[in-house]
């Protein structure tokens, strides 16, 4: 199938090209590169060893869009594009409004223009809020998002269901991450966050190469069985493994799916950076500092539904996830930039 990667240059995205590359597709991308750069295009090609089609463009523009979907005959889309510190969303709400939502909508109204039908999302497990009880199941109703960030992929899941409803030919797969993690095992591609990152992994492999001096741990009084906040960690090549096989369902099913993609197991942040540690052979110096606002303490994916529609299972583990991450790290001390 010829599909179309928005925010085709990102960690996912990138790391989705790949495998979708290796089984056969052609991968197309569009990317503005506000949180990414061509050098991420130019490594997967490497990998893949042939050139990836791509285009440097704003998903909101349609001008531009149209003249993308003109030039290409797409069988799917996969939505990646998106702004995604949650953080950076709680003080620049508008931005995020805008960019998350403007880009939904400019594309589907390509899609229908052009008689694409096809789409898988980029969505998240923050649409749940903070739900009493694990594993999240797809058809818990949310305890409400915590911040802007989380509301847009609520209220992106709401758009795509009502086109799905709307027109019976459109056939959507709405797909929510855990927590990515890891990086290809070439060493290649990987998460290259700018600036000082706000996620777990990214800080621990920057504290690991003496770039940061030490990693702060957000709280050990949780009701957890170390006292850490407990996150379902996924790989990100098991994570690109199942867009794959997303754009496959969606091709031979009508309707709109909602499915997690995470492990089924949970882990703590001791777990992980001990795991870290002990792979890697590296020191993490860490401190226990007051817990995060907005944190919860324990959240991990139940995978029936995605094994049950995609045939999909996390096949990697936490040591090749801190393995692979640390391999990028090293090979890119300063990221893409360097
Ligand atoms: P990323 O920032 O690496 O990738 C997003 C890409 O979208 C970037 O290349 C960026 O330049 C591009 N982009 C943003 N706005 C654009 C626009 N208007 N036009 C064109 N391109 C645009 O992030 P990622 O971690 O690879 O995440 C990919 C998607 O998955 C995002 O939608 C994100 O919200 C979602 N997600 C990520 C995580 C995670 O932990 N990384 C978890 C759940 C969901
Ligand atoms: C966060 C976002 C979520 C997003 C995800 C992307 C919130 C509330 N949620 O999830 O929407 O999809 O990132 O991966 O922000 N931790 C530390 N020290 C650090 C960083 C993190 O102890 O320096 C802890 C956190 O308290 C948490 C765990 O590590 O227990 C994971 O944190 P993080 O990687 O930021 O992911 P989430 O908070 O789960």
């Amino acid at each position: 199938m010829k599909i179309l990667l928005t925010g085709g240059a990102g960690y996912i995205a990138s790391h989705t090209c790949v495998e979708l590359a290796q089984a056969g597709h052609e991968p197309v991308i569009v990317d503005n590169y506000v949180n990414s750069c061509p050098e991420a295009i130019r490594r997967v090609e490497q990998i893949i060893g042939r050139p990836v089609p791509h285009y440097e463009a704003d998903v909101s523009d349609r001008a531009a869009m149209d003249r993308i979907f003109e030039e290409n005959a797409f069988d799917c889309v996969i939505h990646f594009a998106g702004l995604k510190a949650v953080g950076e969303s709680v003080a620049q709400p508008l931005r995020y409004y805008r960019n998350n939502l403007d880009t939904t909508l400019t594309l589907c109204e390509t899609m229908q223009a052009h008689g694409v039908k096809r789409l898988v999302f980029s969505s998240s497990a923050t649409v749940y809020g903070n739900l009493p009880t694990v594993p999240y199941r797809e058809d818990m109703t949310s305890a409400g998002c915590t911040n802007p960030y989380g509301w847009t992929k609520f209220m992106i899941e709401k758009i795509l269901e009502g086109q799905s409803t709307a027109d019976h030919e459109w056939s959507v797969v709405l797909l929510r991450y855990f927590n990515p993690i890891g990086a290809h095992e070439s060493g290649l591609i990987g998460e290259d966050p700018a600036g000082i990152p706000n996620n777990l992994m990214p800080y621990v492999a920057k504290v690991a190469v003496g770039e940061l001096e030490k990693l702060s741990i957000f709280g050990n009084d949780y009701p957890t069985p170390d006292g850490t906040g407990v996150r379902d960690y996924i790989h990100v090549v098991d994570l690109a493994r199942g867009h794959v096989l997303a754009c496959d369902y969606a091709a031979s099913h009508e309707g709109c799916e909602i499915i997690n993609l995470g492990t089924g197991h949970g882990y703590s942040v001791l777990d992980l950076v001990q795991t870290f540690i002990r792979v890697n052979h590296v020191d993490v110096p860490y401190v226990i500092a007051p817990r995060r606002p907005g944190d919860i303490a324990e959240n991990w994916a139940d995978p029936t539904k995605a094994r049950a529609l995609l045939g999909w299972q996390a096949e990697k583990t936490l040591e090749d996830m801190c393995r692979d991450t640390f391999r990028f790290q090293q090979k890119n001390p300063k990221g893409y930039r360097g």
